[in-house]
């Protein structure tokens, strides 16, 4: 059975259509990449995912269910977490602080039960600082724990999301452009340590990234959009030498 698998999804806003026909199955560990030009409807395939947006076709299956429509925060639960392409953290926060937030999705006590039973929520409390911390060691930034998100140079800032984003557990993981505004060198850095996560959290990746070469050299598959259509997908190799992905796509990369 496929982790993830999406079905015939399309989206319109206004009329206008973002994305048709969509189809995608990933198997528990894959990488696979997305690709296309700016405006293809990337982003919006990742709002489908993650339900920040409903499809207007299709259906989307996680794990076996349904979860076409389903809330973000219950979407989040299911175990599928993402970055986004402009980095969003809270920047007056520290970079540990940035973690627990995302922790506290996973807290049993809510609100009320917190107040109430002060006991459990301290102990949990407790352990998801641990846990934090354990995910900045991971991702390399446990030197900087103490440090205000908006203070960290720019790569150690996309970590710091990809640490949020483990946070909540996932299978799952959605990187929109995590090396966006990286030279090839970060770049390819970040790529291998996007190998080393998967590995060590045990993920499914699904990475929309521009820097060519990096996608080319890390995914397994690759999807091509362009004006919310598939183009093609296949083998990095296939995507190469496919003519409608260069005349659309790879002929005026400028990378990469
Ligand atoms: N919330 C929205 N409302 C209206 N149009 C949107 C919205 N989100 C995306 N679009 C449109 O959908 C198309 C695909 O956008 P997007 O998924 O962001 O592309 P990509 O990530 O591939 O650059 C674009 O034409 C964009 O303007
Ligand atoms: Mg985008």
């Amino acid at each position: 059975m496929s982790l993830l698998h999406l079905q015939g999804v399309g989206k319109k806003f206004n009329g206008l259509t973002a994305v048709s026909d969509f189809n995608l199955s990933m198997e528990s560990g894959e990488l696979v990449g997305l690709i296309g030009p700016n405006g293809a409807g990337k982003t919006t395939v990742f709002n489908l995912i993650t339900g920040v947006h409903k499809p207007t076709e299709g259906r989307i299956v996680f794990k076996g269910e349904d979860i076409t429509g389903l809330r973000p925060d219950l979407i989040t639960r299911r175990g599928i977490a993402r970055t986004f392409q402009n980095i969003r953290l809270f920047s007056k926060l520290t970079a540990l602080e940035n973690v627990l937030v995302a922790n506290h999705l996973r807290l049993r006590s809510s609100p009320v039960e917190a107040v109430i039973r002060l006991g459990r929520y301290r102990s949990e409390e407790r352990e998801m600082i641990g846990y934090s911390r354990s995910l900045l060691e991971a991702v390399g930034l446990a030197h900087v724990a103490g440090e205000q998100a908006g203070s960290l140079p720019y790569g150690q800032q996309r970590r710091l999301e990809i640490a949020r984003a483990l946070a909540t557990r996932p299978s799952l993981l959605l990187l929109d452009e995590p090396a966006a505004g990286m030279n090839p060198v970060e770049a390819q850095e970040l790529m291998d340590f996007i190998r080393q996560i998967r590995q060590e959290f045990d993920l499914t990746i699904l990475l929309i990234e521009h820097h060519m070469r990096v996608v080319m050299g890390i995914c397994e598959r690759i999807l091509v959009l362009d004006y919310g259509v598939t183009i093609a997908q296949g083998s990095p190799a296939d995507i190469q030498k496919d003519q409608n992905v260069i005349s659309a796509y790879l002929g005026v990369e400028t990378d990469a």
